[in-house]
């Protein structure tokens, strides 16, 4: 018999076989966050012919992708008012990308990695297939969400190698704060630990806040690596590019750099044409953005119209990001609640133990789905809840 490994996120549960046995075209998917599935409008003709520039047929790669693309994040962030060095830039082909270059230069088989929960689940899968641990930290809500710093410090032990910070974080977001900073930045100086920050959905603030930590790619005193990409800033997934800027004092961030020069260099995996098309791609990024923030503020403004006093659910705060979480009666088990709805009212939505919440009774949407569609299947999940009460 051949061997192969199982990731666990293959084992197949309930939800995924009622979906398989349902037709999947009649299925309202409030889960879906991908931008170009939602009816967006993208500037096809600029972004189909950025990629195809004549000077893309020469193939002359860099590790850290080519200047001209690297010269167009450094210019992102100076919009953003942000200095980062051109030389700190790592390109990759996705943020996801960058997390297993990251693992790679930082942590060795069986040592760990801090992440936080509720978060995006994509950490533990990532990490698991560079054969290093996910080892969570918590993060609690108390009508706003804050980094539990306690649970951080109860965590740290010698084969911590990173505390990974998600900001916005994804289903909840929360951004990091500026005295949560300050305290992990010391945790990390005595430790010896990288922070990597994950800042896809920075662009998507609700509203400004002076407490709000923008980005850490300033951040020097610790070795930092911050990490981003089109995926969400563009709403070009399809597109493949990320990056990474690192961060630190001087000797140890050109030591890092340089090994992360090597690990970049046996897969240079972003492509040429995208490279080159970097420049056009970050010109698309206000035309879509604009659409997206529409979009999300109206599905939000919706949803807190519909869950008064009176609702039986209630929505979590939230600063950022592309969903919302609801908390709904807690009468029975998510994964129950979860079935109902896909059963009885053919909408898909995600329950909180996807996201690693420490209780039941949530659901996560997506609000990026077209609005007369969310309000329509929120609506049939919303008077359901009603129903469980009575
Ligand atoms: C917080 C977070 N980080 C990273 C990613 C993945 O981004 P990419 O498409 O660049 O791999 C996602 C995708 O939804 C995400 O939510």
């Amino acid at each position: 018999m051949f061997s192969l490994r199982t990731p666990k996120q293959m084992q197949q549960n309930r939800i995924s076989k009622l979906i398989e046995n349902r037709n999947r075209l009649e299925i309202v998917n409030l889960t879906e966050s991908n931008p170009t599935q939602v009816g967006f409008d993208y500037n096809i003709d600029f972004i189909t012919s950025s990629l195809t520039r004549p000077e893309s047929i020469f193939y002359e790669p860099d590790p850290k992708g080519l200047l001209e693309a690297r010269e167009s994040v450094c210019n992102y962030y100076k919009a953003r008012k942000v200095k980062v060095e051109l030389d700190n830039i790592f390109l990759t082909a996705s943020t996801s990308e960058a997390y297993t270059f990251l693992f790679k230069l930082l942590a060795d088989p069986g040592e760990q990695v801090l992440v936080p929960i509720p978060s995006y689940p994509l950490f533990e899968h990532l990490a698991q297939a560079e054969t290093i641990k996910a080892v969570p930290y918590n993060l609690y809500y108390d009508g706003d969400w804050h980094i539990d710093i306690y649970s951080i410090k109860k965590a740290i032990n010698s084969s911590v190698k990173a505390i990974i910070i998600v900001s916005p974080n994804n289903p909840t977001g929360s951004c990091l704060k500026k005295d949560e900073l300050d305290q992990i930045i010391e945790i990390c100086l005595e430790h010896q630990i990288a922070l990597i920050s994950d800042e896809v959905f920075s662009d998507y603030t609700y509203q400004e806040s002076e407490q709000r930590v923008k980005t850490i790619a300033e951040v020097d005193q610790i070795l930092s690596f911050t990490m981003s990409g089109l995926s969400k800033v563009a709403g070009l997934p399809q597109i493949k590019l990320g990056w990474v800027v690192v961060n630190g004092p001087s000797n140890i961030a050109t030591e890092a750099m340089l090994r992360l020069e090597f690990i970049a260099d046996l897969f240079l995996s972003v492509s040429t044409p995208v490279q080159h098309a970097a420049r056009s791609l970050f010109e698309s990024v206000s035309h879509i953005q604009t659409q997206i923030k529409e979009r999300v503020l109206s599905n939000r403004t919706w949803l807190q119209s519909q869950l008064g006093k009176e609702s039986v659910c209630s929505l979590l705060s939230a600063e950022a990001g592309w969903y919302s979480i609801i908390q709904v009666p807690n009468v029975m088990t998510e994964e129950e609640m979860i079935l109902q709805i896909l059963e009885q009212e053919n909408v898909l939505i995600h329950p909180g133990y996807f996201f690693d919440f420490a209780s039941e009774g949530w659901l996560i949407t997506s609000l990026i789905v077209e609005q007369e569609k969310f309000k329509e299947a929120m609506g049939r999940i919303l008077s359901r809840a009603e129903l469980w009460l009575k």
